[in-house]
């Protein structure tokens, strides 16, 4: 199977996990594409989304699937979304799409986290993805020098010949060499540093579930 295939696999075992009459928390990125195209199959009988994206706003309501704000929902059953890198307990990297600082905050806002990943993307230990990191633009070469410290060298994410603006209008940092052996921690220590948005380590909003796609069919982690 190829790699799209197993994204779609896992995007359409997802539906499994949707709680009918509300509103459901929607991610970002490839295989959360597969994801809201299986879940256009059901719009009827959820109440909308909400979503961690222009990208995936765009393509919700493309599909007839009412978007909502944050603000004006309360607590939400479950949460969708990808990720770059999953360990065993759940821990994530996330960002590759840039889009972490939201996707962190839907994921706070949700009861239950369901990871939709291919078999490539689990690890023992954190670390062999760039880690991006969303920063203040003037914070970005004092944040380059603390994780120099780490042993991490820190690039920022460049787009058409410029630095990348997130939907929040911010930057990214993509840091190469870290092994995060310790994600709580880590994820704790760096969201403090002055500039930071968003560490793309989610550990506090660790994934409850993961379904992960392999050859073999999609494999439940919880
Ligand atoms: C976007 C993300 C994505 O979930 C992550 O990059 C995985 O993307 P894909 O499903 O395309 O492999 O964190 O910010």
């Amino acid at each position: 199977m190829t790699q799209d295939e197993l994204k779609a696999m896992v995007g359409q075992a997802a539906l499994d996990h949707v709680v009918v009459g509300e509103i459901v928390g929607v991610g970002t990125g490839s295989t959360v594409n597969k994801f809201i195209d299986e879940l256009a199959l059901m719009k009827d009988r959820i109440a909308g989304a909400v979503s961690s994206s222009e990208a995936s706003t765009a393509r919700l309501k493309a599909l007839g699937i009412p978007v909502f704000d944050c603000n004006d929902v309360g607590e939400i059953a479950v949460y969708i979304d990808g990720a770059d890198e999953i360990d065993p307990r759940g821990h994530m990297i996330k960002g590759g799409g840039a889009a972490l600082t939201r996707e962190k905050i839907v994921a706070a806002q949700a009861r239950r986290f369901v990871c939709i990943a291919d078999e490539s993307k689990l690890v023992d230990v954190l670390g062999r993805f760039p880690l991006p990191v969303e920063v203040i633009p003037m914070a970005a070469q004092r944040i380059t020098r603390q994780f120099a410290a780490f042993n991490g060298e820190a690039i920022l994410r460049m787009r058409g010949g410029a630095p990348l603006v997130t939907d929040n209008g911010q930057h990214i940092l993509d840091v190469r060499g870290l092994m995060i052996s310790d994600p709580l921690a880590f994820e704790s220590e760096v969201s403090q540093w002055p500039g930071v948005v968003t560490v793309g380590v989610f550990a506090h909003q660790r994934a409850h579930v993961c379904l992960l796609g392999m050859a073999t069919g999609v494999r439940t982690l919880d």
